[in-house]
């Protein structure tokens, strides 16, 4: 089982952070125990699957487990983020992300994880995920689990190999969601205008840069102690005492030097990705989540960074446009991501397992 080890280089996680931080990111992402069985197993699987992405690193789940071989992941209500996302998209989206990293894990104890979707009457819908031991091998992409990250700095500006594109189609295949790969410099350009328009508008909306501001992490001493949120270091900003923090943030975000920033962002980077959901429903939002997140751990498996540029997706009346310019007739803009080669950023943190485990069940 030596898959679920991690890669060369990454298990010392102390990228331009205090040794208190680097510890706590270290802990976070430790080699899972290859010898732990029953709801010891269960733990490493969870604690691995809360690696994956998800908006402003709400962690919005919960999982209960339901028997020996079988888990409930359910969405966490008290973590949504109704301004920029009032439809909980997002939030099933970051569902998905979250079966589909323990459904990887799993292969490294050889089990197969079968993930099922279950609509609620009474509640919002979950997922269910059954666990059999089968000796299967482990997937090609469980070992970038740990070291993947959201790196939202500059890339080098370097062009996707063949065999990165092949790798990046291929996660993408076999759900309800279709990938664009862009790479041609006219249509990065389009995206780029979407993306730009979408981003000044959120930005003249001060609920949304409130709600924005509310998980932002600006101290380390804030992101150690809710270990969830939007670490500022993480994010390409300097840390700040939280009160200093909050009240310049809405001074220093401003459209013009955001809007600056993206076209660098962009044009640093090899490709941009567009995720599109066959279809307009929590399901479907879900399925994208597990397909998003394959492609998110292949491109870390094959040296490439990414990041999110979601800016149109979170706002409705972009979205036919976002679909145009990608020649996509139907279904719905999910995700926007930049693709290329960069160095690790620092880590974000993830909750402890007794915050988001019920073993009562
Ligand atoms: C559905 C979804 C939407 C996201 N939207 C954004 C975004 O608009 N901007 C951004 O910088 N990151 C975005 N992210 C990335 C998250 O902020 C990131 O996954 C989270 O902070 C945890 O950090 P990590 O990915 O480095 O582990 C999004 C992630 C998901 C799953």
């Amino acid at each position: 089982m030596s898959e679920l080890s991690g890669e060369a280089g990454t298990d010392t996680f102390d990228t331009r952070v205090s040794p208190g931080y680097a510890a706590a990111v270290r802990a976070t992402r430790a080699a899972p125990d290859r010898t732990a069985m029953g709801q010891a197993r269960l733990d490493e699987l969870v604690r691995l699957a809360t690696l994956a992405p998800n908006s402003h690193n709400t962690q919005p789940w919960t999982f209960q487990v339901l028997g020996p071989d079988r888990l409930a992941i359910r969405p966490d209500a008290r973590r949504r983020c109704p301004v920029v996302d009032p439809d909980d998209h997002h939030l099933f989206v970051s569902l998905g992300c979250v079966a589909e990293t323990l459904a990887i894990a799993a292969t490294g104890y050889g089990m197969d994880a079968s993930v099922s979707w279950r609509e609620n009457t009474d509640g919002l819908p979950c997922a269910e995920v059954t666990l059999k031991d089968t000796g299967c091998a482990a997937s090609p992409l469980i070992q970038a689990i740990r070291s993947r990250q959201s790196t939202r700095s500059l890339y080098d500006g370097g062009l996707l190999s063949a065999e990165q594109r092949r790798a990046l189609r291929q996660a993408a295949e076999g759900g309800a969601t279709t990938l664009h790969l862009v790479e041609d410099a006219e249509t990065k350009t389009q995206l780029r205008d979407l993306i730009v328009a979408a981003n000044t508008t959120q930005l003249r909306d001060r609920d949304f840069v409130r709600e924005l501001r509310d998980w932002i992490r600006f101290s380390e001493a804030s992101a150690l102690q809710s270990r969830d949120g939007l670490f500022a270091r993480a994010t390409g900003s300097p840390t700040l005492p939280d009160w200093i923090g909050r009240l310049i943030f809405p001074l220093v975000l401003r459209p013009a030097g955001e809007s600056r920033k993206i076209a660098s962002q962009i044009e640093s980077s090899a490709a941009l990705a567009v995720f599109i959901s066959r279809d307009d429903t929590p399901k479907s939002w879900f399925r994208t989540g597990r397909a998003f997140q394959r492609v998110a751990l292949a491109a870390t498996k094959h040296g490439l960074k990414h990041a999110h540029l979601n800016q149109p997706v979170e706002r409705s009346e972009y979205h036919s446009d976002l679909g145009r310019v990608v020649g996509a007739c139907a279904g719905r803009p999910s995700l926007v991501i930049r693709l290329g080669r960069a160095v690790d950023m620092p880590y974000a943190l993830r909750r402890d397992l007794h915050s988001v485990l019920d073993t009562s069940g």
